[in-house]
């Protein structure tokens, strides 16, 4: 895939309408109260708004939010499917859904970080829309409904590509966290209007897509969670670039039973043995060093108050799971760690969020903390462990995309960046 693309820098959109992507897809309370509890994907899309108001645009944002179902018909199928009572199904449930997953919070918290008015408009390219886009002058902000309201979103429909094109003059794509999605508004819209990315999306490419053609030797890939079956993409496209895969999380023990281990109840995918073996051999045969757990903290039951041994890998007692890698693992990896040129982590090392088995992600991320590496975090549960953890500002990039970022490590086209214009 190209990465060098066409940025906001290469077009000159003084006085003309943008229509920018954004990845506002923020967690709110589970209260249905509108409070959004991390705004940091509002923060990551500022530099880009605020650039091109200071070129003189007018702004005409947009973003989904959650997995709203788009009409009542398909809304009344997939509650059936869950087994609800026909009887309790009602358009007005349909439509608390869809008011709980509006951007109405979003265009209140974006305007107070801009510190200026931002315009909502009640719908995505309809006459509410259309209507304030018409209006809209340079220097001033509107954000369009959560684009998952409309049903040709999702089917990268044609026409609510064009629709929504026609609202503006340029297309800026700063959603990264939703570019391996081709939808209309992150992918179709490209093929009405000149289209480029913004400086959040240009960051990525550069450190994730840096990382992965030309990276700084040697280059150190620490994948962990807790399936194979997520992870073999990355596996496989990290074992052709990396220089060391260090294996962690769940997904270990699959590997440790393919080689003939006792894993006792920890996490096992029997049909993904042979792959694990494969990939053994894979690095073996490319020469690259693939580091796997060689001591494992179990617990009795899967729980924060679960009883506690370390025990050697491949040695898990009966009635036991793994949960965390031990301390000789965590001096094996914290090395390779602290020689690397470039580090790409994706993953916990464990359960991270019972103390008892945090240990292992805590070390790698205090080990990356140090080292004068390139550290590169892949967004979820990695990126969340090393906010959590307070690393963050020791890390050289975290990646603002969970999803995308999982694409982009496992080499795939990203329909929302080859979309864009190349340089
Ligand atoms: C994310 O949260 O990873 C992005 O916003 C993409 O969301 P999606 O998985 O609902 O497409």
């Amino acid at each position: 895939m190209n990465y060098n693309k066409k940025t906001v820098m290469d077009v000159d959109v003084a006085g003309k309408k943008v229509l920018l992507r954004c990845d506002f897809n923020v967690p709110m309370a589970k209260d249905g109260s509108g409070v959004i509890t991390d705004d940091k994907r509002i923060r990551a899309a500022l530099p880009t708004i605020e650039y091109l108001l200071g070129q003189g645009a007018a702004v005409i944002a947009c973003s989904h939010m959650g997995k709203p179902v788009a009409t009542f018909d398909s809304y009344v199928k997939k509650q059936t499917e869950k087994g609800k009572d026909p009887a309790t199904i009602t358009e007005e449930k349909w439509r608390k859904s869809l008011a709980e997953l509006s951007l109405a919070p979003v265009a209140k918290r974006l305007s107070e970080l801009l510190g200026r008015e931002v315009i909502m408009a009640a719908d995505v390219v309809g006459e509410d829309a259309k209507a304030k886009a018409a209006a809209l002058q340079p220097g001033q902000v509107l954000l369009l409904e959560n684009t998952r309201f409309e049903k040709g979103e999702t089917k990268n429909d044609p026409k609510l590509a064009k629709a929504m094109a026609d609202m503006a003059e340029v297309y800026v794509s700063d959603a990264f966290g939703a570019v391996h999605r081709a939808h209309a508004s992150t992918a179709g819209v490209a093929d009405y209007l000149p289209a480029v990315s913004g400086f959040l999306i240009q960051k990525e490419l550069d450190f994730i897509g840096g990382a992965l053609a030309n990276p700084k030797r040697p280059l150190v890939a620490i994948l962990g969670g807790s399936k194979v079956s997520s992870k073999i993409g990355v596996i496989n496209n990290l074992l052709e670039i990396a220089d060391t895969v260090i294996i962690g999380g769940g997904m270990a023990y699959t590997f440790s039973a393919a080689k003939g281990g006792k894993i006792g109840n920890s996490l096992f995918e029997a049909d993904w043995q042979d792959y694990a073996n494969e990939m053994v051999a894979k690095a073996a045969a490319k020469g690259v060093k693939l580091l796997l757990p060689v001591d494992t903290v179990c617990g009795d039951k899967f729980a924060p108050d679960a009883a506690v041994q370390t025990v050697e890998a491949g040695c898990i007692p009966d009635g036991w799971e793994g949960l965390d890698i031990g301390p000789k693992t965590v001096e094996l990896y914290c090395a390779a760690v602290k020689d690397a040129g470039t580090v790409i982590w994706n993953g916990p090392m464990g359960v991270f969020e019972f103390a008892a088995f945090a240990k292992g992600t805590e070390a790698v991320a205090e080990a990356l903390s140090k080292t004068d590496a390139i550290t590169i975090i892949g967004g979820g549960d990695s990126a969340a462990a090393v906010q959590q953890l307070g690393y963050a500002d020791k890390m050289t990039h975290i990646s603002t995309g969970g999803g995308a970022s999982l694409e982009f490590m496992e080499g795939k086209e990203l329909p929302g960046v080859a979309c864009l214009l190349d340089k």
